[in-house]
């Protein structure tokens, strides 16, 4: 557990993953300093924690310099779906890694330890399966999905030249596919996708054979693995794979959404989008052996508080 009082840094602190890790952190005693532009991110995600003691906002884009005091950092300042990351790749790029150069400069100046999100993306789309961290990647560097990937792959590169220049504490997370409420609506995501179409009688569109495969980990297991690494000892670096390995097909996931929402939507065929990544399942062990982590949410009972979830928003 962390001692009472220490001040952390969360960027992207409103969006889906980065509201869930203020509350934890809130939880545990931290003062949080939630940084945020809401370029994706809602106040209504962080409504909540405003009025908390231990809970700042700062309406701030990492693309600028900051200087705050604080001893540690998690930075999770990106749009992290296609939809939205795709909208303006420039800026995509300019946030992974102008922000990275920003948030590690600050964690220089303070000599805190900073967390940086990565992604399973860095793999690209991979000819190992499941992907282990030694795995360097097959990524296309011109594509529609560079912007995020490479721009990811930059941060890490930064990450490392930081903690090689500066002796710098740092950390890095390879998120897998994570779901769960305060996922947006319609940002193309498969999990929000289905859920949504069910819930509205429309059309569930599956894309390709539906054969292609994901693994979800829901957001209240990714968090615990985001706290375990920051608190991991300063010789462990990452970077780290966090993810469920779990793997189903899109075509049951459908089935999944379709029987637990009570939905009597039909499924229908799209063409596959390019770069679209076959095969995507995390190697868990390093996470397993140093941090002491395994996904314990199964499928069905994650899915279920993301479909209420999503039932209370749409009404
Ligand atoms: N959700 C997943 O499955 C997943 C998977 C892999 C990696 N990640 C990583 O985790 C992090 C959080 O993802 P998420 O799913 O919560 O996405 P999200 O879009 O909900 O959250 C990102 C947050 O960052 C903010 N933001 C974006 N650009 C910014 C900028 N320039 N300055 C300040 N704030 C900015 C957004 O407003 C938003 O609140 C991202 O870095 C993402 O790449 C997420």
């Amino acid at each position: 557990m962390s001692p009472a009082g220490r001040r952390t840094l969360v960027t992207g602190g409103a969006g889906f993953l980065g509201s869930h890790l203020c509350e934890a952190l809130l939880r545990r005693g931290d003062f949080v300093l939630c940084l945020d532009n809401f370029h994706t991110g809602t106040r209504a995600n962080i409504a909540a924690l405003l009025e908390h003691p231990r809970f700042e906002l700062l309406t701030h884009d990492v693309g600028e310099p900051l200087d705050v005091d604080v001893e540690r950092i998690f930075n999770l300042a990106c749009p992290a779906s296609p939809v939205h990351y795709q909208h303006d790749p420039v800026r995509t790029t300019k946030t992974c890694v102008q922000g990275a150069i920003n948030m590690l400069a600050l964690a220089t100046e303070r000599r805190a330890r900073i967390l940086q999100a990565s992604t399973s993306e860095v793999y690209g789309d991979p000819e190992v399966h499941p992907q282990p961290e030694t795995y360097w990647g097959r990524v296309n560097p011109i594509g529609l999905r560079s912007c995020y990937n490479e721009g990811k792959r930059c941060a890490e590169t930064l990450f490392f030249d930081y903690r090689r220049q500066h002796d710098l504490d740092i950390k890095v997370v390879r998120i897998f596919n994570t779901y769960g409420p305060r996922m947006y609506p319609d940002d193309g995501r498969v999990v929000s996708n289905f859920i949504v179409q069910a819930l509205r009688g429309e059309d569930i569109t599956l894309y390709g054979d539906g054969s292609q495969t994901r693994s979800f980990c829901y957001v209240d297991d990714l968090i615990d693995a985001l706290l375990r690494a920051m608190d991991a000892p300063p010789d462990f670096t990452g970077p780290v794979n966090v993810g469920n390995p779990d793997e189903l097909s899109m075509r049951e996931l459908a089935e999944r959404v379709l029987r637990l929402s009570g939905s009597g939507s039909r499924i229908v065929h799209l063409p596959l989008p390019p770069d679209d990544p076959k095969l995507r399942r995390p190697d868990i062990g390093l996470a397993q052996r140093e941090l002491g982590w395994t996904p314990t949410v199964p499928l069905d009972e994650g899915l279920a508080a993301t479909i209420a979830y999503f039932r209370a928003l749409l009404v």
